[in-house]
């Protein structure tokens, strides 16, 4: 019987309340598909920070790095300035563990509420694949005559033809394992070195991979599309910054942050992949059960993927989806359940192959992760 190794880093707020939700689904899978999980507790985060003055030594990152995949839930605590933990851990986390790919499927789930209005869930399945450790978020750059009005900021872009290439292969890869169509989304008419470096590797890659259809659209052009005409992607490759703002565009289609998971893919096996929910830490909520589990499960299902364990991962993705479907809401009060009696649902649905519906499976990025 294989064994998995996970680190579990719950974090702050609602972090543990639905990580452990998570971690509860992939005890069921476990269970079910006949494979071992074995978890390692790590106690990152605010608390920790505040009572040791510490974020992570260099020991506590050596020991991540062996474990097959983290779980991760969520950072961020009012009585740390913001920033802190954002770039001295998370940040840190996915640089030192060479987590190349930040990875945000965008799938409707029949009875989901989207803010798009006559939105047919069948037109809502796309991924996101995000360069995850360069361009405009590597911090460079400077300032000078700050505070006063001759006040100059510098802040670099860093655009690598290797990291590019990795991402952009791993995102042919995952289009030719699903509908076979990638799109570059970038700002290439103004952004024009960063774009063609972009654009050419793009170009170099659909010349091996030409049973893939590609596409290009603009970052600000892409706002429009993907709410208004979703079923047009299939696989988005990007950067960094347009990255992070398409795949919270693609949240909302999809029904916002109780729904919405990620993933941040080592490539080359070095290290660790981690798997988070999209949203923080939430304090507003924490404490009261009000967090929806189900971003957290279907993360734990792109884990799964990730690790090869496909059916295992789509009962995860199958069970949340039918959960979800049947909430009167998707967060707070109105769930009509707390967290946990959400996990509770979810970990019950979690069957062998019977139950799991075949419109989910057919499509589903667990199929392909998992294939590649
Ligand atoms: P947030 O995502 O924590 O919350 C935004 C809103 O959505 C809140 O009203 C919250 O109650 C609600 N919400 C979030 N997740 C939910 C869930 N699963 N179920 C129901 N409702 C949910 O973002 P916010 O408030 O901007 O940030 C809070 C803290 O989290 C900050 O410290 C921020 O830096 C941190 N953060 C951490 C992230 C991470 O750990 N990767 C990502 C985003 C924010
Ligand atoms: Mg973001």
């Amino acid at each position: 019987m294989t064994t998995y190794d996970l680190a579990i880093i719950h974090g702050d707020g609602i972090g543990p309340e639905v990580n452990r939700e998570a971690v509860k689904a992939l005890n069921a899978a476990a269970s079910r598909f006949g494979f071992g999980l074995q978890t390692t507790e790590y106690p990152l985060g605010a608390q920790a920070y505040l009572e040791t003055g510490t974020l992570i030594d260099p020991g506590t990152m050596d020991s991540l790095r062996a474990h097959n995949a983290i779980m991760f839930g969520a950072m961020g605590d009012p009585r740390v300035t913001p920033g802190i933990l954002e770039r001295g851990l998370i940040l840190r986390m996915r640089r030192e563990l060479r987590q190349q790919v930040n990875l945000r499927p965008v799938r409707l789930y029949p009875g989901v509420p989207t803010p798009i209005k006559d939105l047919d869930p069948g037109r809502c399945d796309f991924v996101v694949v995000r360069e995850n450790t360069e361009g405009m978020y590597v911090g460079g750059g400077s300032t000078v005559h700050a505070g006063t009005r001759n006040a100059v900021a510098l802040q670099e872009s860093i655009n690598t033809a290797q990291a590019i290439s990795d991402v952009v292969d791993y995102a042919f890869r995952l289009a030719r394992a699903r509908r076979g169509k990638l799109t570059l989304c970038h700002k290439k008419n103004v952004l024009v070195h960063a774009g063609e470096l972009w654009q050419s590797i793009v170009n170099e890659h659909a010349a091996q991979y030409d049973d893939v259809e590609v596409d290009y659209v603009h970052a600000d052009a892409m706002c429009q599309h993907m709410p208004m005409n979703p079923e047009r992607f299939d696989v988005i490759v990007t950067d960094n910054l347009f990255g992070d703002i398409i795949s919270d565009l693609g949240a909302t289609i999809q029904g916002g942050l109780g729904v919405a998971a990620s993933a941040n893919l080592n490539l080359d096996g070095t290290a660790p992949s981690m798997f988070e929910p999209v949203h923080g830490s939430a304090p507003d909520i924490a404490g009261k059960g009000w967090a929806n589990p189900a971003a957290a499960v279907l993360s734990a299902a792109l884990c799964l993927a990730s690790l090869g364990e496909g059916k295992a991962a789509l009962a995860l993705e199958n069970a949340a989806a039918s959960v979800l479907g049947e909430l009167p809401a998707l967060a707070g009060a109105g769930m009509g359940a707390t967290t946990e009696q959400i996990g509770d649902r979810i970990a019950e649905r979690i069957t062998d192959e019977t139950g799991i519906s075949s419109q989910i499976e057919e499509t589903s990025i667990m199929t392909a992760m998992a294939a590649i």
